[in-house]
């Protein structure tokens, strides 16, 4: 049987919400494991008022992407990575979560049931997004009675709406994402909205996004909004060590894999702002975001650009190692994806 696409403008897609037919939920109580989980048609959800996601922030997210082949096999990159992310995520929050092999069979089953929406090969990719969250009801501070894994996709594009074209960042010295002992390392909800305010104030004066440094010594690179960093010097590439206040993208542990398999020198340490002002190259990584170009970036009123304007020819290189990877037109030698 010949599978008929969804009816949307398969060549506009962006980075924004497109409803799609299934969704996939699991429940469980507090101090239980999750169990069974099942496909639901896509649609609103019920939540108590009282619920501990909506009071108190117990939530966590995840990302990943299927992507079509160009023979038309569907593929996952790396969905055991998430697995494992969420996981640490719900340690960290209080949470029960899914086993790794729970995670990866409902992906499995989530893209399967929504196949029709995944864009054709080249134009995008099915954006999965899977949420543990504190659903039972919580007055007093405390972790919820029960809790929800669901699972919802999306088709998508660029994220960024210059596409590949280079972002401008403006580096933030009086707000900060993360904090040590914070919850900067893993993928909570809060996070995220914590940097709104200042992205609307980036965007507002003509930016694509906010860099943060840390909120220790103010001087050392962090992340921006929606993904990681990595600057380029001569032959070395380095990005912000993780130790607990950057998020561990996995993109951003594939790039260094990729790029050291390509004979660059990555160091994954501290690094100044002073470093990135000096850079030959820089850019960003992320599920979402795949690998951006970063055009140039303000700091205190300076601005400084790189490789004027253009697309810089290590990123150019690594983003095109990585997504022939993930849609198959190149050799999986490092084991990385899972056919369905
Ligand atoms: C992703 O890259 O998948 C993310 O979760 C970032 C999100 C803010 C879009």
């Amino acid at each position: 049987m010949v599978l008929e696409l969804a009816d949307i403008d398969w060549d506009n897609l962006g980075f924004g919400f497109v409803s799609t037919d299934y969704m996939y939920i699991m429940k469980c109580s507090q101090g239980e494991n999750f169990s069974k989980g099942e496909l639901q048609r896509f649609g609103n959800i019920e939540l108590s008022p009282c619920a501990g996601i909506l009071n108190y922030g117990q939530g966590l997210f995840e990302g990943l992407k299927a992507h079509r082949k160009y023979d038309g096999n569907i593929l996952l990159f790396r969905p055991d990575e998430n697995a494992i992310r969420l996981r640490m995520g719900a340690e960290r929050m209080c949470m029960p979560s899914p086993t790794v092999e729970q995670f990866v069979e409902a992906v499995k089953e989530i893209v399967l049931a929504n196949e029709r929406w995944i864009p054709p090969s080249g134009k995008g990719s099915l954006y999965i997004r899977p949420l543990l969250m504190g659903s039972g009801a919580v007055l007093g501070l405390a972790p919820a009675t029960e809790y929800t894994f669901l699972i919802y996709v999306s088709p998508v594009g660029n994220y960024f709406k210059e596409g590949l074209a280079p972002i401008h960042l403006i580096v933030e010295t009086e707000m900060h994402r993360a904090t040590p002992g914070g919850t900067g390392g893993i993928k909570t909800i809060g996070n995220y909205a914590g940097v709104l305010k200042t992205q609307s104030a980036a965007k507002a004066k003509g930016f694509s996004d906010v860099l943060y440094l840390d909120s220790v010594h103010k001087r050392y690179l962090e992340e921006v909004s929606s993904c990681n960093i990595f600057v380029v010097k001569g032959n070395v590439i380095f990005t912000p060590a993780i130790k607990g206040t950057i998020l561990p993208g996995i993109t951003r542990k594939s790039i260094i894999d990729v790029a050291v398999s390509q004979g660059y020198q990555v160091e994954e340490r501290l690094i100044t702002v002073d470093e990135l002002l000096d850079a030959d190259e820089v850019f960003c990584t992320g599920t979402a975001v795949v690998i951006s170009p970063v055009g140039s970036i303000a700091y205190l009123g300076k601005r400084v650009s790189y490789g004027r304007d253009g697309v810089g020819l290590v990123s150019q290189q690594l983003y095109s190692a990585l997504t022939s990877l993930q849609m198959g037109l190149t050799e999986d030698k490092m084991n990385w994806i899972v056919a369905l």
